[in-house]
Parts: structure tokens; sequence; C-alpha cells
């Protein structure tokens, strides 16, 4: 097949993710041949680290594709026509603060949920909002294609600040991975599994599986995950804090189980069990750190110098690097292929809730942006907990739009990792201070 290149930007190149993320794009450059990649990231120094292994990559790999890398936003954004966000606002570091600091007032510690995904949500906001205006100063074409996290967060409130922008697409690599374990257990090919999902991003419901021959998975799957343990696909390459959290999806499904649960959902209906078995002084953060962090930053250390790839190993993200090749070829050739896509609730795709919510969904991307499938009504009990939920991601946007001391109180009081306004007092008051160079807030 012949297809036109197009240009990347990979912003927050510095990522630990980004080494897999370009293995991937190599294998799949006949699906989606990239003409350049331009690499961004303000922290060279961070780069620096995988810099080598990537352009050895690309040279070896795809001769063709040009390569620049640059901290200047102008640069990174002028004439791109996909930016691949990937950015982490205060990296690692400030990760492992919004992990710990909830775990000292006994509140779940979590990169994207509770207050952790609070203080990372207020940060993240300022920095793609800032992206966004930078990309559109040049070009109303370019697709933003944003993995930056809370995603739940960072798309209400670029939805709200940029309520007309088409190609801001807001992407979640959990339902896919999810996906991607169903078809193992199953036993079928993941590429020909459709499912229909409803919820807001990292809080959400399977409520059917079938695939493309129209055989229907769903009991099936739901009986196998009440008896047995459920494991990710890749299940030997993941650490305890992982398969802990899947296995936590069996014991949801023990009690309620017409649908099948996000993963995420263990952190609003089980946040006292995971305080419990948390360590305050070694959360999420501190395993990735010592676990793929080192070893893609070893692997890619053995490729300083070289000339060919021989001895190097060639990186590659079955998931979240196919999941976001696949998102921008399915735009840029029109294909239409199905994922689950964050969209604004706008037509009352759920239509018994609010139409300014950004919701979770099946539906296609293509050259139009992202088309969901209108899901139809919801029950009351996932109703219920979807309107506590979106209303503490809203009155967080607002928080951080308005610099709102008070509605930062209340997006922390309501949400349900929290619920007492003690100590949603006492963890804000701490998470702004120690976020004093992101985020700052007014008591009105
Ligand atoms: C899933 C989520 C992402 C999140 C990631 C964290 O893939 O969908 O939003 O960033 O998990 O994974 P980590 O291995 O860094 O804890
Ligand atoms: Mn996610």
């Amino acid at each position: 097949m012949s297809r036109k290149p197009t240009t990347i930007t990979i912003a927050g190149a510095g990522s630990c993710r980004t080494p897999a993320l370009i293995g991937t794009l190599m294998e799949m450059k006949e699906r989606f041949p990239v003409s350049k990649v331009i690499f961004f990231d303000p922290d060279q120094e961070r780069f620096s680290k995988i810099k080598d292994y990537v352009v050895l990559l690309i040279n070896q790999l795809s001769p063709e594709t040009e390569v620049i890398i640059t901290d200047d936003m102008d640069t990174a954004y002028g004439m791109t026509d996909f930016v691949f966000c990937m950015m982490r606002v205060g990296q690692n570091t400030m990760r492992s603060k919004d992990e710990k600091i909830p775990l000292k007032y006994g509140l779940v510690g979590q990169e994207t949920c509770g207050p952790g995904g609070f203080a990372y949500g207020m940060r993240s906001i300022g920095a793609m909002k800032e992206m966004v205006e930078c990309v559109r100063k040049h070009s109303s074409d370019t697709w933003i294609l944003n993995y930056t996290n809370p995603a739940a967060i960072v798309g209400l409130a670029l939805y709200r600040l940029f309520p007309d922008d088409k190609r801001i697409i807001n992407m979640c690599d959990q339902p896919y991975s999810m996906m991607v374990s169903f078809a193992k257990i199953l036993g079928v090919d993941s590429q020909k599994l459709r499912c229909r999902y409803f919820g807001l991003n990292h809080f959400g419901w399977f409520t059917e599986l079938y695939d493309t021959d129209g055989n229907d998975y769903f009991n099936q799957l739901k009986e196998f995950l009440k008896e047995n343990e459920f494991n990710p696909y890749n299940v030997e390459q993941r650490t305890q804090s992982w398969l802990d959290t899947y296995h936590r999806v069996n014991k949801m499904m023990k009690y309620i189980d017409e649908y099948i649960p996000n993963t995420y959902l263990q952190y609003y209906l089980y946040s006292n069990q995971i305080v419990r078995e948390s360590n305050p002084e070694y959360t999420r953060a501190d395993e990735a750190r010592e676990t793929r962090e080192k070893e893609v930053w070893e692997i890619c250390a053995k490729a300083v110098g070289k000339k060919s790839l021989e001895g190097i190993t060639v990186l590659t993200s079955p998931v979240f690097g196919s999941m976001m090749v696949e998102v921008a070829e399915s735009i840029a050739y029109d294909l239409n292929n199905e994922f689950i896509v964050m969209s604004p609730n706008a037509d009352g795709l759920i239509s018994n809730f609010p139409k300014e919510a950004i919701v979770e969904l099946a539906g296609t991307l293509g050259k139009d942006g992202v088309k969901p499938i209108p899901y139809g009504e919801i029950k009351t009990f996932y109703k219920g907990l979807m309107e506590n939920q979106y209303a503490y991601e809203e009155l967080t946007c607002e928080a951080w739009i308005e610099k709102d001391y008070v509605k930062a109180l209340q997006a922390l009081t309501l949400n349900r990792t929290v619920n007492n306004l003690e100590t949603a007092e006492l963890v804000l008051d701490e998470l702004m201070n120690e976020n004093k160079a992101y985020w700052f807030l007014e008591r009105k």
C-alpha cells in the first residue's frame, strides 16, 4: 500500500515509554509511514538517556525518516501533523508525592485517582493549555493525540478551554489493554474483538463483548472472571501492584456482576482495603522507577556510540505504543477503526447523563475525528457513581480555571476516596504546598 507519510511530534519525549513507542512505530512503518519525527522535551538531560537509542533505531530501521530533537515549542509544534502528547508535568518526582501525600492521611495514593490525581490534574492543565495554544498558533489542522494524565481532567479542561476544537483527541490504553487481556483468555484474535463500554475515563464498565463474526463472549467471560484470576495479557512482565489491580476485578465481580468494571474502579470501591495494603514509603512510582525505567535506560545505554543494531534489543510496546500508532493511522487514512474513545456527551450519547461531560465509549476514529457510538440509558448505580465523579472532575477544572480554593475543597470532599471535609482540607493544603511551582489557589 502507498500511504502519504506524516510528521509527528512526541511531546514529553524523555519518557521511558518513548523507546518502545519508537520500536512499534518502526514495526508499523508500512501502515503508518513517518517522514519526520520531532522529539520535544524541555528536559534535554532526561531525554539524553534515550536519545542515542531512538536515533539509532530510526536511522537503522527507517533511514528515510528525518529526526529533529528540540526543547523549543515552536520548532516542536510549528509544522507537524500529529502531536503524540505524553508529557508528565513534574515527572516521577511529583508522581511519587501525589501517591505518598494522600497515604499520610489514610487516603488512596494513586497517580490519576483521588487527591494524587487531583494534584496531577492541576499540574497538567496549565501545560496542556500552553501546548494547545502553541500548536494552534501555527495550524488548525494538527491533530493532538493526548495521552497525558489524568486524561479525565485534562480532557474536560481542554473541552472547557477549547470547546470547538475537534482535533484534540484524548485517549487511554487501559480499556484497550483489558480487551487484549480478554482476547487472550477467550483465545480469540484481539483485532476481531469488539465491545460496548460506558463511563468516564478510568471509571467505566464493559457491558458487551463480541467478535466481528457475531459471536457473543460476554457471559462466558463474566463466568470465567467470577471463578478464575483475571491476569493481564502480559502477566509475566507485570509487577505485583498491577497483578493485584487485575485481581481486584475478580473481587468486584463477586458481588456486582452485570458488567465488567475497569480496573481503576477498585480505588473507589475498595478504597479502605487499598489504603491498608499500601506502603506509604514505597508506591507505584518507586516500583516503576526500579523496574521499567531502570530496564529501559539500561537497554538504551547500550546504543551509545553504536552504528548498527547488533546486540541491541529493539523494544516495542504492544498495547500503549500500538494503540497510539493505530489511532493516528485510523485518523490519517480515514479508516474509521473502532476504539474506546473519549468524547463530549454532547448529543446525549449516554442519554441520562449531563451533556457537558466527557464520557468514554466505544467509537470510531477517522478524518473527522471521534465518532462515538450512542450508548443510551445507564442504570442508577453506575449513574450515581458517575455523577459524583463527574462533579469532582468539573469542580477540579473550575478550581484551576478560577484559581478557587473552595472549589478545590469541594472537589476533594466529593471524591469517593476522600468524602470528609476536614481530611480534604488537610490533604489539599499539603498538596498545594508541594505543588507551588505548578499551581496555586486563592480563598476568595
Ligand atoms: C494504564 C493507564 C494509564 C497510566 C498507566 C500507568 O496504562 O491507562 O493512564 O498512565 O496505566 O502505568 P504505570 O505502569 O506507570 O503505573
Ligand atoms: Mn489511562
